[in-house]
């Protein structure tokens, strides 16, 4: 509260109670009037007055400017790792790896059927007007078919690689009296003779024989060996490996 201008009102209300006593007095003493003196001095200025009530709300104010963004922070530190997430739905395929190096061999196979693996079989001729040697074995000197080997030329044998049921055969062309035997392995199996009765014959001879891998078969003739192979007058031996064992 400005003190200065609320002096003044108060002053003027001490000079209204000096009137208003100041005729009062003089009636009672009227004459006793005298010339009215000068007025008094302003009086001292008066305490202050109560606080006033409370004004009322003043309007709202204008609307703060948003602040500019300030300058950037100082970076965090690291946080504690998270727990681990769920798995993932998988993956599709990769691609096929490079092929891994050879393996060992393996265990031999089973013997194939025998019409792959055992085979025997040959035929051979003796082309010769000689008579064989008495009492000794007969080489066939000429090849028809011998596929294995396995009747020998230079010893004139058979000689069994495949265990089992052989079938050996002759037809020899005689031109004097011939005995044809039949030896395995050094035994004498079956002999076929036949006494001339005309200037040329053919007699022939077969047995069936279950060989052992190793034994020997061979043709041979006795004392009477006269075989001969001539165009017309063929002396053949033949064998064959009819069921391997
Ligand atoms: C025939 O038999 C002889 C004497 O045993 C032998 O040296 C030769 O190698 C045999 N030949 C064949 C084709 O087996």
């Amino acid at each position: 509260m400005d003190r200065g201008s609320s002096s003044w009102p108060l002053l003027g209300l001490n000079l209204l109670l000096l009137l208003l006593i100041l005729p009062f007095g003089g009636q009672a003493n009227a004459e006793c009037y005298g010339i009215p003196g000068m007025p008094g001095l302003p009086g001292a200025p008066g305490k202050d007055g109560h606080d006033g009530l409370q004004g009322p709300k003043g309007e709202p104010g204008i609307p703060a400017i948003p602040g500019t963004r300030g300058p950037k922070g100082q970076k965090g530190e690291a946080g504690t790792p998270g727990s681990p997430g769920k798995n993932g739905p998988t993956g599709a395929s990769g691609i096929p790896g490079i092929p891994g190096p050879t393996g060992p061999p393996g265990e031999p196979g089973e013997e194939g059927r025998y019409k792959q693996k055992h085979q025997s079989v040959f035929t051979v001729t003796r082309q010769t007007v000689q008579y064989p040697e008495p009492g000794n074995l007969v080489k066939f000197n000429t090849v028809i078919t011998n596929p294995q080997g396995d009747y020998n030329m230079s010893t004139g044998k058979f000689t069994c690689k495949v265990p089992g049921l052989y079938y050996f055969v002759h037809h020899t062309s005689q031109t004097a009296n011939l005995c044809v035997l039949l030896y395995r392995s050094g035994v004498k199996v079956t002999t076929f003779c036949d006494h001339m009765s005309s200037s040329k014959q053919v007699s022939s001879g077969g047995v069936l024989l279950r060989l052992r891998e190793s034994e020997q078969v061979w043709l041979a003739v006795n004392d009477y060996n006269g075989m001969v192979g001539t165009e017309g007058s063929d002396s053949v031996f033949s064998g064959f490996l009819l069921f391997p064992d």
